[in-house]
């Protein structure tokens, strides 16, 4: 049989950095997304505390570096005061930071990709997100939702919202649309009650299902 035996291919330092590998730890990671009110924070707690996954907020990072005072978190400070977008980079090193920190190798990250430029920097991580949970609600429910919150100030409140809403569409539809031409996107009725959307949720994770 003539089977052509190819050259080894010369492998470059990039192709040595296996998929899914952070230093010697394989992780999944699972990209949840959803517009302001869509209920993605609540369902995040009810994951961590039912499937084992250590949920990790890109705001929530940054925030902490820029309160920790490190020259980057000075650094992040400035960029935001200077209404300047904070490079995807940044961002992704503390997302690979607070993952090689924790001993967990589930992690759900929240809020993250928010648009197309973080979403092509992560993919030089070499860590691709075994699914993107996106909590779809319509931005009516979510607007209620938003407004019951806080009573008063509303007139101001809702110019808010809408912002929110419209920088949500902008920026993280391309990055849902892009993971759903992989099949990669596990949508979930958010408009649905809490329980009802939970129930959903848990039907999405049994694989993950921490072992008794
Ligand atoms: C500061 O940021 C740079 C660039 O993102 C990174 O290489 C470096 O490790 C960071 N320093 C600390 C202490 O996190
Ligand atoms: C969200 O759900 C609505 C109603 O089911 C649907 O029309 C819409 O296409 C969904 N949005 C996305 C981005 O999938």
């Amino acid at each position: 049989m003539g089977t052509v035996v190819d050259a080894p291919a010369v492998v470059t330092e990039k192709e040595v950095v296996a998929e899914n590998m952070l230093g010697d730890k394989k992780v999944t990671v699972v990209f949840v997304l959803g517009g302001p009110g869509s209920g993605k924070g609540t369902q995040c707690s009810n994951i961590v505390e039912h499937f084992g996954f250590t949920h990790l907020s890109a705001g929530d990072l940054l925030r902490a570096e820029i309160k920790s005072g490190s020259e980057n978190g000075t650094m992040i400070e400035n960029m935001i005061k200077e209404g300047k977008i904070v490079p995807s980079e940044v961002t992704i090193k503390l997302l690979q930071q607070a993952m090689i920190k924790n001993e967990n190798d589930k992690f759900l990250i929240d809020g993250f990709p928010r648009n197309e430029e973080n979403r092509a920097a992560f993919e030089n991580t070499k860590i691709s997100p075994a699914f993107v949970l996106f909590f779809n609600c319509s931005e009516e429910e979510m607007e209620r939702r938003l407004l019951g919150r806080n009573e008063g100030r509303v007139d101001d409140n809702i110019e808010t919202i809408r912002k929110r809403f419209k920088v949500f569409v902008e920026s993280s539809l391309p990055v849902i649309e892009y993971y759903d031409a992989k099949d990669k996107v596990k949508k979930i009725d958010a408009a649905k009650p809490i329980p009802e959307v939970f129930e959903d949720v848990k039907a999405i994770f049994a694989p993950y299902a921490k072992a008794t």
